[in-house]
């Protein structure tokens, strides 16, 4: 069963003002390690659970092609509307059936998307059109982190949101089960590939 938690034109304006980028120096750390897995030229990037964008776009300048792709006809509209890197185009399809060849992709990226997929079905997809040293990357973002703010009080911020994250847990989608950084660690320890990096 799909989770579609993301629908609606409404939602997707929203997710899209205040849905916090991927860091440059996180994108560069993929692009570094699939440019070494590839040991040539980088063709082919698929951003799949793309939302509206955000991250997408960030893979613009090292690919010759970029594909963002989601489930959701709104976010993919909200990306649309925003997008201006001429190499980026994007689909709307579930991540688990890429309309893609076998072995044609040479980064796939889930920017804090993996877990709401149907994630076995979802990694058996990724690998079926990943070129042989294609490259898989996972992102995302947990509660266990420290947050900082200009003019901000470091330690109330960080505070709020302890609290904030402790009041939200009892409503948390059981698809994620109790911990996102240990969903993360058991896909990590099931992915069979030689060369991963955590
Ligand atoms: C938390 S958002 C992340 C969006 C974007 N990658 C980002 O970092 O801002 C998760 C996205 O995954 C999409 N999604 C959820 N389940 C999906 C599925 N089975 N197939 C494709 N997309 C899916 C949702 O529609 C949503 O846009």
């Amino acid at each position: 069963m799909a989770h579609r938690l993301f629908e609606g034109k409404e939602h997707a304006s929203s997710y899209r003002k205040y849905r916090i980028a991927p860091s440059d120096h996180l994108i560069e750390h993929v692009i570094d390690f699939a440019g070494k897995q590839k040991g040539g030229p980088l063709e082919l990037a698929v951003d799949v659970g793309c939302g509206s964008g955000q991250g997408t776009v960030q893979l613009a300048k090292h690919f010759a092609s970029v594909v963002g792709t989601d489930i959701s006809p709104a976010q993919i509209q909200e990306a649309l509307e925003h997008a201006k890197e001429p190499n980026i185009t994007y689909r709307q399809c579930v991540a688990e059936e890429l309309p893609f060849a076998d072995g044609s992709v040479d980064l796939i990226t889930a920017m804090s998307a993996f877990h709401w997929f149907d994630r076995p079905r979802f990694l058996q997809e990724a690998h079926r059109v990943l070129k042989p040293h294609g490259c898989l990357a996972l992102l995302n973002y947990t509660v266990e982190m420290d947050l900082s703010y200009p003019g901000c009080c470091l330690q109330s911020l960080n505070q709020v949101c302890k609290e904030f994250y402790a009041a939200l847990h009892p409503y948390r989608s059981p698809h994620l089960g109790a911990s996102s950084i240990e969903l993360y660690r058991e896909a990590y320890t099931s992915i069979p590939y030689a060369n991963k990096e955590w």
